[in-house]
């Protein structure tokens, strides 16, 4: 395989909202494909960096925090550290975790606003907005209740739930606020704007270039180029956000697709002062040997695929842009769009509550929204985890550490004479990781995991049709050339499956007693074959069954929230 073209990966994850727990969605969506990659980037001995944090401004936090009664800042804390924890709780691990609330975020923003601002990227142009005199203040959208001028139920500010027409300002009939009833008129509002239309000179070439792309990411974005791309706002009238950093613009916030972005940015160089070289942020997002990836969810496609390239692209100082966007679909629960509203959804932290994080992981792997919606059931689950990772992965593994320890001492055997079938099943090894690594690359990380159950079910095969069992009764030398065979089996599943599942495989590795880092000198190579005589032990059961009971739980849970 050609040796890759950059010096190092940074790897984004999309920055969640911090108006609540992370759910099953995000997690295929996201964290779990992004996390997979980095891991196999590491695995591979590549430089890579990965970055996420929590989106912390925009209405949705403000409205939950005036509900609760505390302040955003408040709320978010809280929240950004149950985040934090479930995700390590998942092994999800960045190398930052930041919260867009933060000073150095705030300062990054603006000056990322001020380099546009000053030259003269930006147009200033107006816009109606919800008013309020009794109060002073603006209002965003969703803070405004009305009458719906198309069916004449009550409506909120921008779309009516009831017969689903979108909502021109000036169409809602007596508008007034939702939190203090104020009545609300419309006034004119001065912000700043993006030429994006300008800006599809570049991007469109740009993206046309892209051919490795996945299709939903540049079939979407040839839906915006054929409408064509028009100027965004960039600026917006709230109180909670990052402040315009202009004279005359008190009450006005950055707009939160603006800002959160270069969320990226700011996590990279809080990162960059904790490694105790503030500059070093540099080399992760302004030298062009750096390749930059997006792993997002698809409603995200148009912030990371035009908005943010557009905005690193007109800045005065050399932005590298981003070089993939591997945008997930979404994922459904039993057979039904989730619905945070509704509380219909897995969320994370109640997941961990029940089962281990490296079943999840799997059962989302092996189901990735890649190039469809998928489901995620727990039937399926279950049957996944107590088939795929107990039945076949987890068995090879016991069996062939097991007849090591009673019948070589613990110590790898030695390798012996080998046969064609023996031989054919190293090469298979192998041959197998390079199509790993393939697919991998190529983002197939669904593809991937499946090359790795049908590598594991092959393992088993050889085991079966070996019969150390018997062997071991009637010629020793065969049976070791057997299970010499198994242990490279198995030193390979620690190194490729610790991508998906690390916590087991870490078990594992220090069962095997291999020197260095799994995260590091996991995958295998020739060069990295178990010697005869190294010594090894057996691991605890690495996944024990799931009990019919504990899967009806979670069933029963989701049916009680089923309006169908
Ligand atoms: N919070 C957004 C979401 O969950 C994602 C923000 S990604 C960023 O959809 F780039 F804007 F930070
Ligand atoms: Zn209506």
């Amino acid at each position: 395989m050609n040796a890759p073209a950059f010096q190092r990966t940074l790897v984004t994850a999309a920055l969640p909202y911090a108006n609540g727990p992370i759910h099953l969605g995000h997690l295929a969506g996201v964290y779990v494909p992004a996390d997979i990659y980095v891991r196999f980037l590491r695995l591979m001995g590549e430089e890579v960096l990965f970055i996420c944090g929590s989106d912390e401004h925009g209405v949705p936090i403000t409205l939950t925090a005036e509900r609760e009664g505390i302040d955003p800042k408040t709320l978010v804390d809280r929240n950004y550290e149950g985040i934090r924890q479930s995700f390590a709780q998942l092994g999800v691990k960045f190398d930052n975790y930041s919260q867009t609330s933060r000073d150095i975020h705030r300062r990054t923003s603006q000056e990322f606003f001020l380099d546009l601002h000053r030259q003269g990227v930006l147009r200033q142009g107006s816009s109606l907005q919800y008013f309020s005199e009794e109060t002073g203040r603006f209002y965003p959208d969703r803070y405004v209740e009305g009458t719906c001028p198309n069916c004449q139920n009550p409506a909120r500010g921008d779309q009516c739930e009831s017969c689903g027409s979108q909502i021109e300002a000036e169409e809602l009939i007596d508008p007034h606020s939702v939190t203090d009833n104020a009545p609300i008129v419309l006034k004119e509002s001065r912000h700043w704007f993006l030429p994006m239309g300008d800006l599809q000179e570049w991007l469109q070439p740009w993206i046309e270039s892209k051919t490795e792309w996945r299709d939903n990411v540049l079939n979407y974005c040839r839906g915006w180029f054929d409408v064509g791309l028009g100027d965004r706002a960039v600026t917006r009238d709230l109180h909670w956000g990052v402040p315009v950093p202009l004279e005359g613009h008190e009450g006005k916030v950055l707009y939160v697709w603006f800002e959160a972005p270069i969320g990226y940015i700011s996590s990279t160089r809080e990162w960059a002062e904790a490694q105790g070289d503030p500059e070093l942020w540099r080399r992760w997002w302004q030298d062009p040997s750096t390749r930059l990836l997006h792993f997002i969810g698809k409603d995200n496609i148009v912030f990371h695929a035009l908005l943010f390239p557009a905005m690193l692209h007109a800045h005065s100082e050399s932005y590298i842009v981003p070089d993939n966007v591997p945008a997930n679909e979404f994922l459904n629960l039993e057979g039904q769009k989730l619905s945070t509203s509704r509380g219909y959804a897995v969320w994370l932290p109640d997941y961990l509550d029940h089962f281990p994080p490296d079943s999840l992981r799997y059962c989302l792997a092996r189901n990735l929204p890649e190039a469809r919606d998928t489901n995620f059931a727990w039937d399926e689950f279950q049957a996944r985890h107590n088939h795929e990772l107990a039945d076949i992965l987890g068995n090879f593994i016991n069996r062939s550490l097991t007849f090591t320890e009673k019948y070589f001492e613990g110590r790898v055997p030695p390798r012996g004479r080998l046969l064609d079938q023996d031989q054919a099943a190293l090469d298979g090894i192998l041959e197998a990781a390079q199509k790993v690594e393939e697919q991998m690359r190529g983002f197939q990380i669904r593809g991937a995991t499946e090359t790795l159950l049908l590598l594991s079910k092959r393992a088993n095969r050889y085991f079966d049709e070996a019969q150390p069992w018997a062997t071991r009764k009637t010629d020793m030398d065969r049976c070791g050339t057997s299970l010499y065979v198994c242990c490279q089996y198995v030193r390979a599943f620690a190194g490729m499956w610790s991508m998906v599942l690390p916590f087991a495989m870490q078990q594992l590795w220090t069962a095997l007693g291999v020197e260095g880092e799994l995260g590091h000198e996991g995958w295998p190579r020739t060069d990295r074959w178990l010697e005869e005589g190294h010594p090894v032990s057996r691991p605890p059961i690495l996944f024990s069954k799931l009990d019919d009971e504990l899967i009806e739980a979670e069933k029963s849970r989701l049916v009680d929230l089923d309006p169908s």
